[in-house]
């Protein structure tokens, strides 16, 4: 593994913002002094995730994931540590010169793993697809296929776009030869066991799409006919363990940044809708695999947007799956959306390459219909309006369309355009809307700010003495008082993190009175403290993240950062603190004598239980002390 100098690191970690890394993965919105949006490790409908641009820390109270910039991309990308500071470094343009081992740099998640293996058997064969398809004879047909369609080399060379060749042992001898273990391209999908057990290519013939999940690693290919008409136009890769086509989005993984940028996402239909979208400056598209879009397809849209622009194929069956999929998008999960509906039955690519780009940024742009007005528009088609029977079933319908917006304004908007075309005074299609309403049940808007739950634990609880604050989340009020024991513990731990100097006053009054932190995870992390001081450090609680072994510890970090305390402390103070840390450990004592001290009794074993009953009273009195 490659080294990368520690004060390169430095550099790194502090010239990059977590704000926009984070904020090219997830929606992020400002509350007070730090960011919120939905947590994009566990699924939640209210944020509890929380990004701060002064301690350069991530931290999800739902959850407890959290770490600094580096931590974030190592666990959203799956990359490794080294990996994920060379994707800082690009993100916020840092020369760095090095190379990252494992071929171009598109980590497997753990590169040991079965997933990792895959991962890396699709990118050998895409690498090999392509060449096939820019650099030989046998790829000539299908190279001539997509330049007359319009498709420049760099197009291909950008989308890695490949050919699969009609003979049937391309990809498996090239694979054999990698020493590639071929049940598992099997398993893939790329390769297919015969009857006769012999394993041969899947694909044939085609031009092949590679298609990455939202890591951007290579999981899947679509493969299309381009001088026969022999079986599907496309085919797909077979579910496998890491391919469902219900999570993916054809670019999602390099649509990100530029949807994070223009805050709407491009949903199109097809492959080359996608590649021409990107040619006319549109890198916000994506499609689905031809199927619908799916809820996981909307959790993954929701992450990065509210947005959503609706442009699929003009033709009958794109507008009943624009209907579907904004249906899903707008009413059951109350994105913002847009519809863009192309001429004479176009798709987005036929339109880009006749018209080009400036008509589609034009009509991007300017001829986008809101929801209600497509709906609207979608409700009429099969009615003939001049009959009386279907227009006033139309009218109905519309009216409730028009009842579910939330702003007066475009109710009016709205109510103008039917009044106008069916001649109906406004009074009358108020009165009427007013009745709709009442008869419909409104959808729930999206709700901000839920609190993040406190750790009880088995903590036993002494006084109700404030539990911890947290920046950018409104408490109610827990309906039990966090102990002051773990509050203590909280606040001894984020004085030590974040001055040396009070880290070392707290460490000698604790080894002097020989009080330990009480929940495990807190001892480890003052350990680690204990050692990242000792070895010349400053306070740098990002820089110690980089260096604890586990994730538990390195939560614990990222959550005691986000508390916010009073920074003007006193030695008195620190001493409260330990005294509530030591009555824990006294009462936990307690319990656990008392426990012994049932089961000698139970046992009749009276001299035991004696003793340990006058330790009990002892102990009792110690806990009196001090108070
Ligand atoms: P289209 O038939 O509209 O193809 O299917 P297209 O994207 O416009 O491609 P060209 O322009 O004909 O080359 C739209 C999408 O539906 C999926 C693919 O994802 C395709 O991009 N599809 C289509 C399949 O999965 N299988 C098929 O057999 C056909
Ligand atoms: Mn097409």
């Amino acid at each position: 593994m490659q080294r990368i100098p520690e004060e390169k690191i430095d550099e790194i970690r502090s010239q990059a913002d977590i704000v926009d890394v984070v904020g090219s993965y997830v929606q992020l919105k400002k509350q007070g002094r730090n960011y919120t949006g939905l947590c994009p490790f566990h699924g939640e409908k209210t944020p509890s995730f929380s990004v701060s641009p002064e301690k350069q820390i991530f931290h999800c109270f739902g959850c407890g994931k959290g770490g600094n910039v580096f931590s974030f991309l190592m666990q959203i990308d799956g990359l490794s540590f080294v990996e994920s500071v060379k994707k800082v470094a690009d993100m916020a343009h840092i020369p760095l010169d090095i190379e990252i081992s494992s071929g171009d740099g598109t980590p497997a998640n753990r590169p040991d793993s079965q997933e990792g293996k895959m991962i890396e058997i699709h990118q050998l064969t895409s690498k090999l697809y392509h060449y096939l398809l820019m650099e030989t004879e046998e790829g000539q047909e299908a190279l001539q296929y997509l330049l007359d369609r319009g498709m420049s080399e760099q197009e291909l060379d950008h989308f890695e776009i490949g050919f699969a060749p009609a003979d049937a042992l391309t990809v498996t001898t090239f694979l054999k030869k990698r020493e590639v273990d071929l049940p598992l391209a099997v398993e893939c999908g790329l390769l297919t066991e015969r009857d006769d057990g012999n394993i041969v290519d899947r694909f044939r013939n085609r031009i092949m799409f590679p298609i990455k999940n939202d890591r951007g690693q290579m999981v899947g290919f679509s493969g299309r006919l381009f001088n026969q008409e022999d079986g599907p136009k496309y085919l797909n890769s077979p579910e496998t363990p890491i391919f469902n086509k219900r999570n993916i989005l054809y670019h999602f993984s390099d649509a990100r940044q530029e949807i994070r940028k223009k805050e709407e996402i491009l949903l199109l239909e097809g492959y080359m809708d996608v590649i021409s979208g990107v040619s006319a400056d549109f890198q916000n598209g994506v499609a689905s695999m031809g199927t619908s879009l799916t809820e996981e397809h909307v959790q993954m849209i929701r992450r990065v947007t509210n947005r959503a622009i609706i442009c699929y194929d003009g033709d009958r069956a794109g507008i009943e799956a624009s209907f579907k999929a904004g249906t899903l998008l707008a009413e059951q999960h109350r994105l913002e959306v847009f519809v863009l509906q192309l001429p004479n039955g176009k798709d987005p690519d036929d339109f880009i390459r006749s018209e080009g780009a400036e008509k589609f940024a034009e009509v991007y742009a300017h001829q986008r219909l809101s929801w209600t007005a497509f709906k609207l528009q979608f409700l009429r088609r099969n009615r003939n309006l001049q009959n009386e029977t279907d227009k006033i079933a139309y009218l109905g319908e519309a009216l409730v369309e028009i009842g579910k917006l939330d702003q007066a304004v475009e109710r009016e908007l709205y109510l103008k355009q039917l009044g106008s075309e069916f001649e109906l005074s406004m009074e009358a299609l108020k009165q009427q809307l007013q009745q709709s309403v009442a008869t419909t049940v409104k959808p729930k808007t999206r709700d901000y700010g839920g609190p993040p739950p406190e750790d009880f634990g088995d903590y036993p609880v002494y006084d109700s003495g404030g539990g911890p604050v947290y920046e950018g989340f409104h408490f109610q009020q827990p309906t039990q008082a966090p102990s002051a024991g773990l509050t203590s513990e909280k606040r001894l731990l984020k004085y030590m993190l974040e001055d040396r100097d009070a880290f070392i006053q707290i460490r000698n009054m604790m080894q002097e009175q020989e009080i330990d932190f009480y929940h495990d995870n807190y001892q480890a992390l003052y350990t680690h403290l204990i050692g990242f001081y000792a070895s010349g450090n400053d306070a740098n609680p990002l820089a110690l993240m980089d260096q604890l072994p586990n994730e538990v510890s390195r939560n614990l970090v990222s959550e005691l950062e986000m508390m916010v305390v009073n920074t003007d402390v006193t030695n008195e103070e620190y001493q409260d603190y330990i005294f509530s840390l030591r009555k824990a450990g006294i009462e936990r004592d307690i319990k656990e004598k008392e426990q012994q001290l049932l089961v000698a009794s139970q046992q009749g074993e009276m001299a035991l239980a004696l003793e340990l009953a006058r330790t009990i009273t002892t102990m009792r009195a110690d806990l009196k002390r001090n108070i």
